[in-house]
């Protein structure tokens, strides 16, 4: 048996966003028990009720329409589950998967039969390729064991057209902006953490798995390499906040990118060369 730090292990909590995926995804299973029932307060409380308009913000970027198909990954209580069926309405599907069962349960609750929450691993979907018109992930790539896979499956069970969408957290861009935000990440938020959920040490894994987390151009190129196009990444609330967010590329442009490495060696003539003049 590995030795897995413990939820109250604070000295070792720095070291969770660089533990393999398995043992990282038992202490984050492990975490997420611990912090179910005080979640959505936290949620509210730390990002100052924001956190509501940034879901709206990421899942207009999803595109979906009425009649649509929407899944949420590692959807927590569901509350980008609740956004996406305003957008799909009465004729449309969505479906959240997480693998926490007591997250799921509050989700359950709040959601009150109109949208299937299922357990699932976000590193290995449970769901056939193609099967929505958009995926969103919030705040839980930072808590994935491995991104770029993460990645994959999102762009695997969406159909070609449809839309990924990732809303994370980020490190703040405007240089001003940013003594305030480590003081209030690494100071204030573990403290309002142990207030109101009685455990500062949970909130400290915050920090370190914001410190650990690749910088935007890497997320982007992450999620190219998973084969979606027209990658963009939007910062709100100055850039404390960021949405990812690309479209899958059709198979036929999946196979022209394949071949394009061939024509590497033989590069195609000058725009001038030949021309129409
Ligand atoms: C910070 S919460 C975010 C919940 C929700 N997405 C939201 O926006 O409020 C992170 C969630 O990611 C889930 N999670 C982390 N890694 C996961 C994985 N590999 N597969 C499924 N769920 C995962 C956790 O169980 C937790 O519910």
């Amino acid at each position: 048996m590995s030795s897995l730090p413990a939820a109250d292990d604070s000295p070792r909590m720095t070291e969770v966003p660089r533990l393999p995926p398995q043992e990282k995804a038992r202490y984050v299973q492990r975490l997420f028990t611990a912090v179910a029932p005080t979640y959505d307060l936290l949620n509210t409380v730390l990002s100052f009720g924001l956190h509501k308009w940034w879901r709206k913000v990421a899942t207009d970027e999803c595109r979906l329409n009425p009649g649509d198909r929407g899944l949420d990954v590692a959807a927590g209580t569901g509350d980008f589950v609740l956004e996406m069926l305003r957008r799909v309405g009465p004729t449309g599907y969505v479906a959240g998967a997480d693998f926490c069962m007591p997250m799921l349960k509050i989700g359950v609750k709040k959601l009150k039969g109109r949208a299937d929450l299922l357990q699932g691993d976000a590193l290995a979907l449970p769901f056939p390729d193609d099967a929505f018109h958009a995926t969103t992930m919030g705040f839980a790539l930072r808590n994935v064991g491995d991104i770029q896979q993460t990645l994959n499956e999102m762009t695997r069970v969406v159909q070609p057209g449809g839309r990924v969408v990732q809303l994370e957290l980020s490190r703040p861009t405007h240089p001003l902006f940013r003594p305030f935000y480590y003081f209030y990440f690494q100071r204030l938020l573990p403290f309002v953490g142990r207030m109101i959920h009685g455990k500062q040490e949970n909130y400290a894994y915050l920090p370190a798995s914001l410190k650990e987390f690749p910088p935007r151009e890497e997320i982007a190129a992450m999620m190219r390499k998973a084969g979606l196009t027209d990658v963009i990444v939007k910062d709100l609330t100055f850039g404390i906040v960021a949405i990812y967010a690309g479209t899958k590329v059709s198979r036929l442009q999946a196979e022209d990118s394949r071949q394009k490495p061939l024509n590497l060696d033989s590069p195609s003539p000058a725009p001038d060369a030949g021309g129409d003049s």
